[in-house]
């Protein structure tokens, strides 16, 4: 297969990209770090212009890279494929001396050592990886499904130190290829597993001065466990503050590890919320748990993670708390079992 050239002009850095090949894996392949989050072409966060050559945006859609953008030279990194030797320019600036550690990208193989029911419809995978995987906390790797040709992205649970043993939160999505039709049917302790990795700018990769709220829905818990326990072992935030939105009780995980961590660290605080149970905690939306414990988010920062109506509510009460737009990260997925928690 031919490759091609891709130059990051700004970066001064090259990249061989086969031409069947997405321009984002090629570099992120090369440690080029570019901005990416989905991965999938839904969030256009890998927006670039095309200073020199020609590209196949292949399935960048529409929504995401609109004709306009098309006809401008603008191109999606994780969708486009180089069609000659590229000239590139990230739309959003990369600052290769922000002091954030970059990893390239890799093939990993591992070995499934724990499959345990965890909450409702929520299992957890660890794998153990025949070499090690660095990362930062807040990153995901993109598991395989054997015999599909399908790829899932599941944010690592676990702390950067333990780069051999990758934690993931799978929920089950009915009638999923990924979990329906394998890790809730067929995988097995044992099984083999193949992924790539890490993938993802959300997380807590260097120390910051303020404190941070991590807000969760469901499985969006696992790069906020990640994120959490990382930072209380690096002294990265001066407070934690963890809310975990669910449904019920048995939506609620790793209860018993929070509650620790509290008992452990003074500058930490979990918050499970439910918003169709009456209980001792708190009730109602996650996001609503925090709009109450928090009068104003000046000089805070935040850290979220769930489905899309969780994401938006949240951004929306943290913004008329005063949280500046850029202290909030955001991290989003589609779990539509979720959408009564937020
Ligand atoms: S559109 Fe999200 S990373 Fe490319």
């Amino acid at each position: 297969m031919t490759a091609h050239e891709v130059r990051i002009a700004a970066l001064d850095r090259v990249a061989e990209c086969p031409a069947d090949g997405s321009i984002l894996e090629a570099c992120l392949r090369e440690g080029i770090w570019l901005p990416h989050s989905c991965t999938q072409g839904t969030c256009g966060s890998c927006k670039m212009k095309v200073v020199e050559g020609e590209v196949d945006h292949r399935d960048s859609s529409e929504y995401t890279l609109t004709p306009e953008e098309r006809a401008a030279g603008i191109a999606l990194g994780c969708q486009a494929a180089p069609r000659s030797p590229l000239v590139l320019e990230p739309l959003e600036q990369v600052d290769p001396d922000d002091g954030v550690p970059r990893h390239p990208l890799r093939d990993h193989r591992g070995r499934v050592v724990v499959l345990d029911d965890i909450a409702r419809d929520i299992r957890r995978l660890v794998v153990e990886l025949d070499e090690p995987m660095a990362f930062n906390p807040g990153q995901c790797a993109e598991i395989l499904v054997p015999g599909s040709g399908a790829a899932r992205q599941y944010s690592m649970a676990n702390p950067p130190s333990e780069t051999r043993r990758l934690e993931f939160h799978v929920r089950r999505a009915p009638g999923g290829v990924a979990t329906d039709g394998w890790i809730f049917r067929d995988l097995r302790v044992g099984s083999t597993i193949e992924l790539k990795g890490p993938l993802g700018d959300f997380g807590m990769p260097v120390a910051q001065e303020e404190p941070a709220i991590l807000v969760a829905g469901g499985t969006g818990l696992a790069p906020l466990k990640s994120i959490a326990v990382h930072a209380l072992a690096h002294d990265l935030a001066p407070q934690l503050h963890l809310y975990h939105g669910g449904r019920t009780e048995q939506d609620l995980y790793d209860v018993e590890l929070f509650r620790e961590l509290e008992r452990e660290h003074a500058n930490f605080s979990y918050h499970p919320c439910l918003s169709e149970q009456d209980w001792t905690g708190a009730t109602g939306l996650v996001t609503d748990a925090v709009l109450a414990d928090f009068p104003s988010c000046r000089g805070l920062s935040a850290y979220l993670c769930g489905p899309p109506a969780m994401i938006e509510a949240g951004v929306k009460a943290l913004k008329r708390r005063r949280m500046a737009p850029r202290k909030i990260h955001r991290e989003e997925f589609l779990d539509t079992s979720h959408t009564a928690a937020v």
